[in-house]
């Protein structure tokens, strides 16, 4: 009778074995949560697209970067959403010391100081009419060069904030060393710069735009990448990483694995990876109809990113997530 001379299941047969000999073990230090402040909110308002997050007001902000604290989670990324009266073609209220971005940055360093990572989104498709990452050209396209000179401001107005890092999404060619030159220039040598290395241009952020009241006119697949490419994934992160930054992004997640995968092999800093909006809101639908177990799909979702390669993973679950973990 044939009979196996090696049996991989003798590791696996009850969970302290599978404890100790687990690879990937998830914690909260390595989760950063996205907030979404809006201007003018007296009380925090429910995005219908992403059941559970919220636009915070200022006060429901302070609340839960204080609960972030306390459960570990290794930092916050916020997001501005100004008022539609706010925004206009070249999204200034992203640079203004009292736009809401800043002011939220400004709120967060009060209320957790250095107790968390406090990270800014720097990217204009919030402030924007438009809804583009950058600024128009006569022909409609995102000018390149121009926007870069708007993002060199703004990464000073946020670290003027207090942002310990800054996160620039918009994929523009050259936005990293642009944006290093300002920062270093300007006397924040020790801000530090979360680069969207690898960002697509896919359909996994839907549920965001709602998140930001964005009224995207067109799409960005002239500026981020294409989905089927990996190839090109790895030459925007090395010209980033010549650029100067500190950590490289790769977003979406999930779909993406094996694009970390190849990241994390390239590089010598930390890989983040974003786990998006809606990634997040295909598990909350189909866990509302019942259809999969929430929790346990949370934390096989995340713990396949970080396998993947992901050192960081940003995720609206982060803070979820940290308490499932304790
Ligand atoms: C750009 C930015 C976006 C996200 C993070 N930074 C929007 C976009 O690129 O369309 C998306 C995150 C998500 O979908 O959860 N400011």
């Amino acid at each position: 009778m044939p009979f196996p001379d090696i049996r991989p299941r003798r590791l696996r047969r009850n969970p302290a074995m599978r404890r100790l000999v687990e690879e990937t073990r998830l914690s909260p230090a390595e989760l950063v949560l996205p907030l979404f402040l809006k201007e003018g909110l007296t009380e925090p308002r429910p995005i219908s697209s992403l059941p559970g997050v919220v636009q915070h007001s200022r006060e429901s902000l302070r609340k839960v970067a204080h609960e972030a604290v306390s459960a570990g989670i290794g930092g916050l990324m916020l997001f501005g959403v100004p008022e539609n009266s706010s925004k206009d073609e070249t999204g200034s209220a992203g640079l203004d010391p009292d736009g809401i971005l800043n002011v939220g940055i400004r709120d967060l360093i009060s209320e957790v100081g250095d107790s968390t990572v406090v990270m800014s989104d720097l990217c204009l498709d919030e402030f924007t009419s438009h809804g583009h990452c950058g600024v128009l050209a006569a022909d409609g396209s995102v000018d390149n060069d121009a926007t870069l000179d708007i993002y060199a401001e703004m990464a000073v107005a946020q670290a003027a904030a207090g942002a310990h890092v800054v996160g620039p999404s918009g994929m523009m060619d050259g936005q990293i060393g642009v944006i290093r030159k300002a920062l270093d220039r300007a006397g924040y040598q020790d801000v530090s710069v979360l680069a969207y290395a690898a960002k697509y241009a896919g359909a996994f952020y839907g549920p965001f735009r709602e998140a930001v009241e964005s009224t995207l006119q067109g799409d960005r697949r002239q500026y981020q990448q294409d989905p089927p490419n990996l190839r090109e994934a790895l030459r925007e992160v090395d010209l980033d990483v010549a650029e100067g930054a500190d950590m490289v992004m790769v977003k979406p997640a999930l779909p993406y694995l094996d694009v970390i995968a190849a990241v994390r092999e390239r590089v010598n800093i930390p890989v983040a990876a974003y786990q998006v909006s809606g990634e997040y809101a295909m598990v909350e639908a189909a866990a509302a109809n019942g259809w999969i177990d929430r929790e346990r799909v949370i934390l096989e979702s995340l713990t396949s990113i970080k396998r993947a390669g992901a050192q960081i993973t940003l995720t609206y679950w982060a803070l979820e997530a940290a308490r499932m973990l304790r």
